[in-house]
């Protein structure tokens, strides 16, 4: 059995798919109900916050193998549980942040759990994505509303990878168990904010352009999903 956290993600719903498709037993651990969650059929869906210990002990049983996704807050608490009930190998969800000159408090966090996986005595497997292509669904709402979108550092480019391939890399580590290896995935090209608005708006047929703003206004924005320290380092504000 396999076991797969942060099943719903962009990710985690895709290294679910992949897995069934590959005839494996998937159990998918979720913060929504199965109904919610509306995973594939074929999945064995537990419900619950992955730092409920009654919850864990219900996701981890009989498994032995653990795609993990990173929850900061409660990580320790779910390697134990994974080390006390023998799962064999671990494969992290981390970031491509962990290698940079500089890899900020998001870098220093993502290693923190690199190692102390490393030092479980578990088999651990890495997968390392650079930016997901996902975030960039976050335009969605106002292109369709206004055809703007509004962000800093327009010109930044990043070569975002797409979350079905990351799932691909960490389904076929899974699959076959293997271990010691670190993966770094990104996308097939480097593209600016304002390139990748652009092709939305060629392959939508719609108007779709990239709006500068002030990193301290973009700021304000992100403080709404993500921690102050994650908002200092990807806007310097
Ligand atoms: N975004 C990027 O560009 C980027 C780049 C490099 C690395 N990464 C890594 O990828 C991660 C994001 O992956 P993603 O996009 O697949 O995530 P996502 O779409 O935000 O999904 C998060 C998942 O985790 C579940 N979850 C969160 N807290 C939980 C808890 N306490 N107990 C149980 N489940 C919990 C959520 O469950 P519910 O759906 O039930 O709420 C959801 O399934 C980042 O955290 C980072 O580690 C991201």
């Amino acid at each position: 059995m396999i076991l797969v956290t942060g099943a719903t993600g962009n990710i985690g719903r895709n290294v679910v798919t992949r897995l069934l498709d590959q005839g494996r037993r998937v159990r998918a651990l979720t913060l929504d109900t199965p109904q919610e969650a509306a995973l594939p059929d074929g999945a064995e869906v537990v419900s619950g916050d992955m730092g409920d210990p009654q919850t864990l002990a219900t996701a981890l049983r009989d498994v032995r193998r653990v795609f993990l996704f990173p929850v900061f807050e409660v990580f320790d608490q779910v390697l134990s549980a994974c080390v006390s009930t023998r799962v064999e190998q671990v494969v992290l969800l981390s970031s491509a942040v962990v290698t940079f000159p500089e890899p900020g408090w998001l870098g220093r966090e993502q290693a923190r759990l690199e190692t102390a996986v490393r030092e479980s005595g578990l088999g651990w497997a890495f997968v390392r994505p650079t930016y997901l292509m996902a975030n960039d669904l976050n335009w969605a709402p106002p292109l369709a509303a206004s055809g703007v979108a509004a962000g800093a550092y327009g010109d930044a480019a990043l070569a975002p990878v797409d979350e079905r391939d990351v799932a691909a890399i960490a389904a076929h580590l899974l699959t076959h168990g293997l271990t010691g290896c670190t993966f770094e995935v990104t996308g097939p090209q480097a593209l600016t904010q304002i390139e990748r608005v652009g092709i939305i708006g060629e392959v939508t047929g719609r108007p779709a352009r990239f709006h500068e703003m002030p990193a301290s206004e973009a700021a304000r924005e992100l403080r709404q999903w993500v921690p102050e320290p994650a908002v200092e380092q990807l806007l310097g504000s």
